[in-house]
């Protein structure tokens, strides 16, 4: 019960958050399902995650939340490194939009070293989740509700900073505008 309802309030805080993006939004995770509620009262703040995580990329992610992975994969932001071209794809002026972590010590450096952070991944919403990760691989194949707690606390279920309008909502290209080879016209 708990666990539905948070899902649902959590769905409206993000639709509140991503309202201005809403529009085009595919109908992928991490969009939320129809039906839900607008009731915040009953839900306890996030508590946050082991601040020390190291970024891990999606395919650890995937192993263990498949169907929030292949859902993931058909958005546009799996996508945002590939987009670019050749001569971009080692420009940090590029990369801090078009791949995960870039900049941080355990980040995306490069395709060669760095392949499942290259593009926005599950790590871009949710910060880094090495911790998260080794916690839950200490756990059976049953999760017993303070298991499930120490799962659930060990990472963000969205990152509390407006990271979208980090991207999104500042004239994203001002200071590096689409190349001219790049453009439509
Ligand atoms: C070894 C398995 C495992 C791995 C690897 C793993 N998770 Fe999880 N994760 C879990 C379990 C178990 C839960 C508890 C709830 C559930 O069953 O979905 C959970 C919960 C979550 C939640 C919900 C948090 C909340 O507050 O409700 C998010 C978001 C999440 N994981 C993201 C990730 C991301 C991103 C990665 C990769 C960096 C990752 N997980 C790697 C097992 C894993
Ligand atoms: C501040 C973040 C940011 C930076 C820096 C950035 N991009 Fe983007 N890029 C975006 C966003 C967000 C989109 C999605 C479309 C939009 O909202 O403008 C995008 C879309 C694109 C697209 C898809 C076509 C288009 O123009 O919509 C290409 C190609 C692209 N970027 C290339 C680049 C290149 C090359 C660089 C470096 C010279 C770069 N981007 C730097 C955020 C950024
Ligand atoms: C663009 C941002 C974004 C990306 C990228 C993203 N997620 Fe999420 N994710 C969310 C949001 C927002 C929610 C919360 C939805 C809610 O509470 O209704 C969520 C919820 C979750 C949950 C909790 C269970 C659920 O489905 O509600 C898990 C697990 C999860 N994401 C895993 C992943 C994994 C694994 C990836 C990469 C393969 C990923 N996410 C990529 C934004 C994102
Ligand atoms: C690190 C940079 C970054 C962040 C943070 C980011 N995005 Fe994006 N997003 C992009 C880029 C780059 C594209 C362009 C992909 C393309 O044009 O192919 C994109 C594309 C999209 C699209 C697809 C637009 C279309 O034309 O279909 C949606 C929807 C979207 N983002 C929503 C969000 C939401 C919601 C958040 C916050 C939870 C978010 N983004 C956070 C970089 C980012």
């Amino acid at each position: 019960m708990r666990k539905q309802l948070r899902a649902a309030v959590c769905g409206v805080g993000v639709v509140a958050v991503m309202a201005a993006v809403w529009a085009t939004a595919p109908r992928a995770h991490p969009f939320p399902v129809a039906g839900a509620s607008a009731d915040v009262s009953a839900v306890e703040p996030e508590p946050a995650p082991p601040a020390d995580q190291p970024y891990i990329g999606f395919k650890e992610c995937a192993s263990c939340h498949f169907k929030q992975f292949m859902s993931w994969k058909k958005t546009k932001h799996a996508e945002t490194f590939k987009l670019l071209p050749e001569k971009y794809r080692s420009d940090g002026k590029c990369l801090k939009c078009h791949t995960t972590g870039f900049g941080k010590p355990t980040g995306f450096k490069d395709v060669e070293s760095t392949p499942t952070l290259a593009g926005n991944t599950c790590e871009m919403c949710h910060g880094p989740g090495g911790r998260h990760a080794e916690i839950c691989k200490g756990f059976g194949t049953t999760l017993d509700e303070a298991d499930e707690k120490k799962a659930r606390d060990s990472i963000w279920r969205v990152i509390p900073a407006n990271i979208c309008i980090e991207c999104h909502m500042t004239q994203a290209h001002k200071e590096s505008p689409t190349p001219k080879e790049m453009r439509d016209e």
